[in-house]
Parts: structure tokens; sequence; C-alpha cells
């Protein structure tokens, strides 16, 4: 019979990667919680008309990627391409605007895009994320980016930052303006996607990655040019900020993001070590989503990092807890083991009993495979076998055993 294989672009996360899923998110998780963020678990789908108005119509995302589908009420919904769209919805829609509408969120859990799977790039990934709402101040934009900078370094994570300022709606309609009269003079040369980015998005031809645009839009006019007054200054305190928390940054005026819904700042965390998909977090302001979602005017930021791309990028795990095997000699003394081991696990030691039938031979070389530290056999006595040493010790009761072992650990 044919086996059934996983789907493009998905993936299983086992064994040592596993091991890194878990420390990446605990690392945030307990990061987050240092800057008294509180979780919100969101759903999985959402209407797809959330994402349209918010990512926006014209990008990728809303226009090639997600998995979009009809559920048995004849609903049209959309698998979550991202959590910013889901935060920025609960926040309305449970009224946490509420109290002034300060509230600062974290979540973390699979995101879905139907992009072309390659290294560092997954059409079911992680993602870790969080967002703030109700602080306009630069003061905000400067203590996210450390937050996120916190954990990179937590986790031994090397990338350089990138930052720009995307300013007001209204600053960028007369950049754009700008942008397409000069990106006009260039159609010819530029690739046929940004050829229709012109019309559709042309932010996003100053990102393109093919080398000959990259060339043509050189001299392109950069929207820092453009910025008001008030965005300029905003930026400005921010970059000061920046400098006092000892935060390297490099400007980029061509950064642009992929989604529509930024204001102001926007920043990136970059790294060369994993291929082309090498910016690891990001994310920026976007002041204007929550009013333009229904809500009511509440300035906000936040920030997302993929976990596939952190867990490319982690060297080395934590020290495990070592392991405790218990073997019963022979079958008679099953029982006491079962209950031996639950002493162990008592005391907060991580302990694998040995359920499978065989030889004493036999036994020993699973403990191994297992790894085991220890190894205790079960029978009128209790035997404590150092697997580093191979050293012995007698016991007559297993409490005494276990007061040495725990010395140990
Ligand atoms: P984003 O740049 O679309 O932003 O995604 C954030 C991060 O998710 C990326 O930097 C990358 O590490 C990871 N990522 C994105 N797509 C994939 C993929 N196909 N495979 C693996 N990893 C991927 C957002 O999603 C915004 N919601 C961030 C944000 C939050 N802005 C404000 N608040």
């Amino acid at each position: 019979m044919s086996k059934i294989q996983k789907i493009r672009g998905f993936q299983d996360i086992y064994g040592e990667n596993a091991k890194k899923y878990r420390y990446v998110v605990d690392t945030a998780r307990k990061i987050f919680e240092k800057y008294n963020f509180e979780e919100i678990i969101l759903p999985f789908v959402e209407d797809v008309s959330l994402f349209k108005r918010s990512v926006g119509e014209a990008t990728d995302i809303v226009q090639k990627e997600m998995y979009v589908f009809e559920d048995r009420g004849g609903r049209t919904i959309a698998l979550r391409p991202e959590g910013t769209a889901s935060a920025v919805r609960a926040y309305i829609e449970e009224g946490m605007y509420a109290k002034g509408g300060y509230k600062k969120l974290f979540y973390e859990g699979a995101m879905f895009r139907y992009e072309r799977p390659q290294a560092g790039r997954y059409r079911q990934f992680h993602q870790i994320g969080a967002e703030i709402f109700g602080v306009d101040t630069p003061m905000a934009d400067a203590e996210l980016i450390k937050m996120v900078k916190e954990i990179l370094d937590e986790l031994r994570i090397d990338v350089r930052l990138e930052i720009n300022s995307l300013g007001s709606f209204e600053d960028r309609k007369e950049y754009i303006n700008h942008l397409k009269q000069f990106l006009e003079t260039k159609k010819e040369n530029l690739c046929e996607t940004c050829q229709t980015r012109i019309e559709t998005n042309p932010l996003r031809v100053l990102d393109c990655k093919v080398e000959q645009c990259k060339e043509e839009t050189k001299d392109a006019p950069v929207i820092t040019d453009y910025l008001s007054e008030k965005s300029l200054e905003r930026y400005t305190k921010l970059k000061e900020y920046l400098k006092a928390l000892d935060i390297e940054f490099t400007e980029n005026p061509r950064l642009v993001r992929g989604l529509d819904y930024y204001t102001d700042t926007v920043f990136e965390f970059i790294t060369d070590k994993i291929g082309a998909q090498g910016t690891v977090a990001a994310g920026g302001r976007y002041d204007k989503l929550v009013s333009q979602l229904g809500g009511p005017e509440t300035p906000a930021l936040g920030f997302a990092a993929g976990v596939e791309r952190l867990m490319l990028l982690v060297e080395t795990l934590p020290e495990e807890k070592p392991l405790v095997v218990v073997i019963p000699v022979v079958s008679d003394y099953n029982i006491q083991a079962l209950k031996s081991s639950n002493l162990l696990r008592s005391k907060d030691i991580k302990t694998e009993t040995l359920l499978k039938e065989g030889s004493l031979k036999s036994k020993m070389k699973l403990a191994n495979k297992l790894n085991a530290k220890f190894v205790v056999f079960v029978s009128d006595k209790y035997e404590l076998k150092y697997m580093d040493t191979g050293e012995q010790e007698i016991f007559e009761n297993i409490e005494d055993l276990v007061d040495v072992l725990n010395e140990k650990i």
C-alpha cells in the first residue's frame, strides 16, 4: 500500500528540533512575561475580510498566499497568515479598549501562507509575537525593539537591526506619487512582477530581490525625504532612545515591509546565516489599524518572529535533566519498580521505568540507548549504578537511594 506523506511546505517537528522549538518559545514567553505582556490565544481561522482589510488587498499575502475556503455553513474563512489582524480584532471585539485602551498582548502559534517552500520558508510556520495598544510615544517603539533584542540575545542569536520610518498614510501618498513617476521611467528594465507592482503596490518594487530591479531603483526617491515634521521627530527620538539603550541599528530607507497597515516605525532583525530568508523578526507601528477595523482611534505597534528561522540559528540547547532508568531485575520485582519510579518522580527526578520484558542485558542496552545517567536495579535490594563511571552502590531501602541521588543531580 502506498504511504501517505505530509503536505508540501508542512513539517513534523520532533526530536532535537522539537527541543529547539520549545526552547525558543519558552525563552520568548519568559521575556514577554518579564515585560508584563499578557497572553492571548487566538483562533486559527478568521473571516477572510479581516485580512483583506488589514494586511491589504494588494499584498502578496492576500493576493496569492492565503488558505481560503468555505466552511460547511457557507462562510468564507482563511487560515491566519499572521497574528496582528486577529489581535486587533480581539482587542476591539472583546472591548479591551476600555479603561484608556492600554493593553500589551503576546501570542505564539502556527501561521499559514501558501509560499514557495525553501530553507526557512514553510507553508505552516510558527510565530511568537507581541502587540502594544494605546501608546503613541517613541519610547514604546524603543522598548519593543529592546524586548525583541533581548529575546535574540538570550537565544545567543547574532543579527543586525534595520529601521525605517514610513511616515503617516498622507506622507506616503505623496511619496508614492513621486515613486510611481520615477518607476515609470524605468519600467522597461524592471522584472515582470515589478512592472505590475508599479500600479498595484509600488513600495514593494523597492525590496524586489532581482538584481536588475535593485540596480534600476538605486536612485529612487526615499520615503524619509517625505516625512512630516511629526513623523520625523518620532523617528529622530526613536534613534536617540535606541542609542541610549546601546542597540546598534542601520537605517534602511528602502525597508517597506510586506503588509499595508504600517505607519511610521518599521524594523527588521536580519541574519545572513540562513540564506535568502534572513529576516528572523520584524514589526512596526500601525496607528490606524484599530480604527480601520471599526475600533476607536488607538495607536499600536508590535512585532513577530519566525520560530523555525530562530531554530535554524540556535546552536546550543540548555542542559537537560539527567535521566534515571529503573529496572526490575526479574518480573517478580515489577510492582516494586513501578513504586520506586513513582517515588523518584515525586522528588522531581526525570525517571523512566524499564517497561519491556527481556533479559537484564537487553534492558541495560535500552537504558544505554535512552542515555540514562543513572540506573536503579530493583530486586530484594536497590542498586544504584553511575553510568559514566560504572560505579555501583547498594541500598537497603529506596528512600536512602533517593537522598543520595538528589545530592548528585
Ligand atoms: P511578517 O514579516 O510577515 O510580519 O512575519 C514575521 C516573521 O515571520 C518573519 O520575519 C519571518 O521570520 C516569519 N515568517 C513569515 N513568513 C514565513 C514563512 N513562510 N516561513 C517561515 N517563517 C516565516 C508579520 O507577520 C507581522 N504580523 C508582524 C507584526 C506584528 N507587525 C506588527 N505586529
